[in-house]
């Protein structure tokens, strides 16, 4: 845009990047719906239709379950500041930059934050956390369940159990996973759970939808001093969000409309659909590229988060031109790797909207032409075979997302 008076024209792209992802002409149809005030009775009465939706998309029956006006880290912060008071000990799992920013958020209530490490590229090991909190009070247990900068699942139901054992909530930010991955918040006694709405969820960003149980709601009420923010404090957010919908905050009206769409898409898919279609396209996009002699950063398939696949560089190769050149010629978008691993990977989004079978294949089909032109030597057509193979042999999923 040279002159900031010419018409707002975006350019329409394929978001394969770990979020945001491409939304459906539904999503941005309701976004277009007149808007009405935030506690106008029609618009109160469809909160209670948003937060229903929510509830079957987590899984669960807490009444605490709505959208904050926040995008992902405003999750992290909601979950981390409610529960936690200067004095108090948790744990916090860091397996890379999404997991450290819950640590960090954590630090900053005055609490004493025990961070438990992994190598990036791996999940944390529940017997490091097990050792961590021997012989302390820890408030809780908090980790990414998909961490989205390096490519890696973790499993939950390890932490519960060590959390039950330290007498410890569990948090969990399923920001990368709810709906491309299993998340099921009471089956896995998850107490607070909470996720971004720009991923598998397939709405724009801006909203993270949370989730939290008695056990938390019980915390909340024994609390010896005031939640630190204003903003995030549950406590006061829940008189809009709950029974009085008094006024609190104004929050996106088009965007919940947006969050509505999305869910029920998800929902008329049905969760196990979606996790599905989200690993086969996956287990396709890594036949194409191991077809090509390009190799997966996590080595171990378990530990491989279905939505994002961090993908090593072939050595050789510049990975920031091989981006642009994706963008600029093919209108895809997918990332590099954040910190240290800036220059060493990509990180390919295939989450919700965006995790068709038709993107892996275009994906791979541009992704053979640059590295061809840059010198890189690979069988032709071998990506594409490898990945039309995989969908061959699988049953595919119901084709939701094409409306
Ligand atoms: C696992 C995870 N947690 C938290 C966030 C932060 O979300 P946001 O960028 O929407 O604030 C992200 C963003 O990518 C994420 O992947």
């Amino acid at each position: 845009m040279s002159d900031p008076m010419d018409e707002l024209r975006p350019p329409t792209r394929l978001m394969l990047t770990p979020g945001p992802s491409c939304v459906s002409p539904r999503v941005y149809r309701a976004m277009s719906a007149p808007l009405v005030g935030h506690v106008d009775p029609w618009f109160t009465e469809f909160m209670s239709g948003v937060q229903e939706l929510l509830r079957r998309v987590f899984q669960t029956g807490n009444h605490m379950t709505f959208p904050i006006s926040a995008s992902g880290s405003g999750g992290i912060e909601t979950a981390v500041v409610n529960l936690l008071e200067p004095g108090d000990e948790a744990i916090v799992c860091v397996n890379g930059t999404f997991s450290d920013r819950m640590a960090e958020v954590a630090e900053r209530t005055g609490a004493k934050i025990h961070r438990v490490p992994a190598p990036f590229g791996r999940a944390v090991d529940p017997e490091d956390v097990r050792r961590a909190g021997q012989g302390r009070k820890i408030k809780f247990v908090g980790l990414a369940h998909g961490e989205t900068s390096t490519g890696v699942l973790s499993n939950l139901g390890s932490f519960r159990m060590v959390a039950d054992e330290l007498g410890a909530l569990l948090v969990v930010d399923s920001v990368a996973t709810l709906v491309g991955v299993p998340v099921e918040v009471d089956r896995q006694r998850i107490d607070i759970c909470f996720s971004g709405t720009q991923k598998a969820i397939s709405a724009p960003p801006g909203m993270s939808p949370i989730t939290v149980n008695a056990r938390v709601e019980d915390s909340l009420r024994n609390r010896k001093t005031k939640i630190q923010s204003w903003y995030f404090d549950l406590t006061t957010v829940m008189d809009y969000w709950g029974k009085g919908r008094a006024y609190h905050h104004t929050p996106p009206i088009s965007l919940i409309y947006a969050l509505h769409e999305a869910l029920r898409m998800v929902l008329e898919e049905g969760l196990e659909a979606s996790w599905e279609r989200h690993r086969q396209n996956q287990v396709a996009l890594i036949a194409g590229l191991e077809a090509m002699g390009i190799s997966i950063f996590v080595r171990n398939p378990a530990d491989r988060l279905t939505t994002v696949t961090a993908v090593n560089i072939p050595n050789g190769i510049d990975g920031a031109k091989v981006r642009s050149r994706l963008l600029n010629d093919y209108n895809i978008e997918v990332a590099g790797g954040l910190g240290e691993l800036k220059t060493k990977i990509w990180r390919v989004g295939l989450m919700g909207y965006s995790s068709q079978r038709g993107n892996v294949l275009l994906l791979l089909g541009a992704l053979e032409r640059i590295l061809l032109d840059m010198g890189m030597k690979l069988s032709p057509g071998a990506g594409l075979a490898a990945a039309a193979n995989t969908f061959a042999n699988v049953e595919p999923v119901p084709a939701g997302l094409e409306k």
